[in-house]
């Protein structure tokens, strides 16, 4: 107000997740929404967090339970940000792409095969995802298989006390949705291992012990719906489905196989 900015400025948010989905929450409340432009410098904020239009900020203990959608009116990608990125902080959105791969028959799943160049990767993997997100802009429907593996690897962060890289835990998520798909009779042993190919060269976490009560209340938090989870699970790859999982005893003895 005192810089007499108004709803045709633009705002620039240059950062992580963390800072664009921060600023396009504080644009879309501007004036009831200003002009916004991302410029995303980790691997995540560029084929994720700054595709979409999803905002959010942590409250009460609540991961993202405060946001709207608002998409940015541009974004500016610029690879040179990721030659400072840590490698763990490259490593988490390098596990979102492999995620999004696994989801649409767009041909990202061949290109991470052949090691294709990463400016490859990052625009097909945004298309990739920008199709989910034309599909069901209001997140409602298909754009929540968006969330494979992250029911379980929130499990892992909360148990953990958000001490686990977000991408480890969601590579681990991912492997025991595509674990629980098999056991459940729809995915076949075959894709499971090509899967897995995909996370071999990751040191997955051990699943946090967790007593039923404990494991029910954290995953009661996630998605909940009544007393099911809904959990985002593959047919095969390219095939997910949403699994209302009412029998939680059964999803808790399956992780710690009892
Ligand atoms: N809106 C969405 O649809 C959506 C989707 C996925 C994730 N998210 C959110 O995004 C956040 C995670 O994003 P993130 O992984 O970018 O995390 P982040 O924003 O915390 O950034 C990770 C770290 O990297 C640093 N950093 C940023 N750019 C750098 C660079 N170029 N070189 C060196 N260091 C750099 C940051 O300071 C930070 O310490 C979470 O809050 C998550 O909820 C949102």
């Amino acid at each position: 107000l005192k810089h007499d900015v108004t709803r045709e400025d633009m705002v620039v948010a240059i950062g992580g997740g963390i800072l664009t989905d921060i600023t396009a929450l504080a644009a879309s409340l501007f004036k009831r929404g200003c002009q916004l432009a991302f410029v995303p410098t980790t691997l995540l904020a560029m084929v994720d967090a700054a595709v979409g239009g999803k905002t959010a900020v942590n409250f009460t203990g609540y991961k993202n339970i405060l946001g709207n959608f608002y998409p940015a009116h541009k974004i500016i990608i610029d690879l040179d940000f990721l030659d400072k990125l840590p490698e763990s902080e490259f490593e988490n959105g390098y596990i979102e792409i492999k995620k999004i791969a696994l989801l649409a028959d767009s041909g990202l799943l061949e290109m991470i095969k052949e090691k294709a160049p990463l400016q490859a990767l990052i625009e097909k993997a945004i298309l990739t995802k920008k199709e989910f997100c034309l599909q069901d802009p209001n997140d409602m429907g298909e754009r929540r298989f968006l969330n494979l593996g992250h029911t379980f690897a929130h499990l892992i962060e909360t148990a953990t006390n958000f001490n686990f890289p977000h991408g480890l835990a969601v590579a681990k998520g991912i492997m025991l949705a595509a674990a629980y798909s098999v056991f459940l009779g729809k995915l076949s042993q075959d894709e499971f291992n090509q899967i897995s190919l995909l996370f071999e060269p990751y040191q997955l976490p051990n699943f946090p012990l967790l007593n039923f009560t404990e494991f029910k209340k954290i995953i009661r938090k996630d998605k909940k719906k009544g007393k099911e989870v809904n959990l985002i699970l593959l047919e095969s790859i390219y095939k997910p489905f949403l699994f209302p999982e009412a029998n939680l005893k059964r999803l808790y003895n399956f992780i710690y196989q009892k």
